[in-house]
């Protein structure tokens, strides 16, 4: 994965966190993952009165990527945080790990750009749960 494509899909997420609805944490998170055909599906965090029900910005991404066929992902770019990055939750972890291989690598970037981190998503969930086929 060349840089300049993990730089866009960086802006992507970005972008993404300015759409997202956080009126209680106040913590915008935005992603951008890329699809194997190309195409960039967007996620913000979307929060609710009832807390337990929010929705991270990683699981968004990908629940709109899936929705909409693509079910084989390459990259990963998530935008939170201010002085650091903010890091992918376990549950997102778990949920990536389902669509993008070990090896894909992941983004994360502060709101502002200032910040970039590295991974792949092996390094972020070794130990993946899977079912035995
Ligand atoms: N959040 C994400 O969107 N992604 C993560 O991986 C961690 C947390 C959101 C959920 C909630 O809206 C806010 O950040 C504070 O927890």
């Amino acid at each position: 994965m060349d840089n300049s494509m993990l730089a866009k899909l960086a802006e992507a997420a970005i972008d993404a966190a300015g759409r997202a609805y956080a009126p209680y944490s106040k913590f915008r998170v935005g992603a951008a993952l890329l699809a194997e055909d190309g195409r960039v599906f967007t996620g913000c965090n979307i929060e609710n009165a009832s807390y337990g029900l929010a929705n991270c910005a990683e699981r968004t991404a990908v629940f709109k990527g899936v929705s909409e066929g693509a079910t084989c992902f390459t990259a990963l770019a998530v935008a939170g945080g201010k002085e650091d990055v903010a890091m992918p939750c376990g549950a997102c972890r778990q949920v990536l790990a389902e669509f993008l291989p070990p090896g894909a690598p992941v983004r994360c970037v502060t709101l502002d750009g200032a910040v970039v981190r590295d991974f792949t998503i092996g390094a972020l969930l070794p130990g993946t749960f899977r079912l035995p086929v």
